[in-house]
């Protein structure tokens, strides 16, 4: 090896979790900023392990300098999406064209299962890169300035991601009431959160892994001049506001309200486009009104929230474990694609391995 070559090469693992908006981020400016803030909570079970290994470019090399795998298996879609990204934020990480950069990835979660993938893989892929900046200069892993480069750089891939980087409850999207906000990063609920929500868990079930009608892409572009675009992002702000402040009473009540409201607000939305569409499947609404007469049948908090696509978040305090788990064998299990569930809770974020 070259005397200079030793101080690029290396290697640097991630693994990364997906989370779940309770208040959505749905529409955008650009460059990836949001029309609205969101608050999510970090996962645990689902993530993305990405390791990225790094080697001085050849001269004689053509093409990206990347290799991209996954799941053992060369990706070469993937590869032109991350090719192109690499690329977007070249200007940022200007060492990247001295590298050849390896990147080999795989998720928990089985991705037959319709589970968003690409908050826990871009995120995993961003804490990566930030990893290797600090290598270069950049922030040295674990400050402050660190964890903003790395949800910046996530929200450059895939805005959702860059509240991935952090554990907990996470706010994207600049707010004047909450100081620290921000429309560029993340960053980890800037107040004590009451017990109630300290062991939330989300049972997310699976009721069809088919390939959405319309990207989650395609969907914030229909917000742009959307009828209901403005009332909307008052509003998520109005909720912002109302959750962020259960949280601290442990308003366990106005939590499932708000919940529940933001996820029928954000299929609403679809349906109300100017080119209208519908993820629901039948399940979807079968589970939903489940969730309903339970809850108010046994006085157990369970509520849902909703992705862009048809799967039900079933989230409910962990004392309630037992019953709970129960009741999805006994009764929602007939709603599942296969049966399928995933069994996940609120997580501690991203870990380097
Ligand atoms: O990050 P994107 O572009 O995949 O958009 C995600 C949008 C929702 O998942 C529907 C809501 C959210 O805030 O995560």
């Amino acid at each position: 090896m070259a005397e200079k070559d030793k101080y690029i090469r290396g290697r640097i693992s991630w693994r990364s979790p997906s989370n779940i908006a309770l208040v959505k981020y749905w529409g955008k400016k650009p460059v990836q900023i949001p029309a609205n803030p969101s608050l999510s909570m970090t996962l645990s079970n689902a993530y993305t392990k990405t390791t990225l290994e790094y080697g001085p470019r050849r001269k004689d090399e053509n093409g990206t300098g990347l290799e991209f795998w996954f799941e053992d298996r060369k990706q070469p879609g993937f590869e032109k999406k991350i090719a192109d990204y690499l690329d977007s934020i070249q200007q940022e990480l200007p060492f990247l064209s001295d590298l050849h950069l390896v990147l080999s990835s795989r998720n928990t979660f089985p991705h037959s299962t319709g589970i968003a993938s690409s908050a826990s893989a871009m995120s995993a892929l961003c804490l990566c890169l930030a990893t290797l900046s600090a290598r270069f200069g950049g922030p040295e892993p674990g400050s402050l300035d660190f964890f903003r480069t790395a949800s910046r750089l996530s929200r450059l891939a895939s805005g959702s991601a860059c509240r991935s980087v952090y554990g907990g409850y996470t706010i994207w999207g600049e707010m004047k009431e909450i100081k620290g906000t921000s429309d560029e990063f993340a960053i980890p609920v800037p107040f004590n959160v009451d017990p109630v929500f300290h062991d939330i868990r989300d049972a997310i079930l699976v009721v069809s892994s088919r390939e959405k009608l319309v990207s989650s892409r395609g969907g914030h572009a229909l917000m742009e001049g959307h009828p209901y675009a403005l009332p909307r992002y008052r509003m998520a702000n109005d909720h912002m506001m109302q959750l962020t402040g259960a949280m601290q009473t442990g308003d366990m009540d106005e939590f499932i309200r708000i919940t529940e409201t933001e996820a029928l607000n954000l299929h609403a939305l679809m349906m109300s486009s100017v080119q209208s569409y519908i993820l629901f499947e039948p399940g979807t609404i079968q589970i939903i009104n489940a969730i309903r007469r339970f809850r108010k049948d046994t006085g157990v908090p369970v509520c849902f929230t909703l992705d862009a696509g048809p799967n039900v978040h079933m989230l409910y305090p962990g004392k309630h474990e037992t019953t709970v788990r129960q009741w999805i064998e006994a009764e929602l299990i007939q709603y599942l694609e296969n049966g399928q569930w995933i069994d996940d809770h609120i997580g501690q974020g991203p870990v380097m391995r």
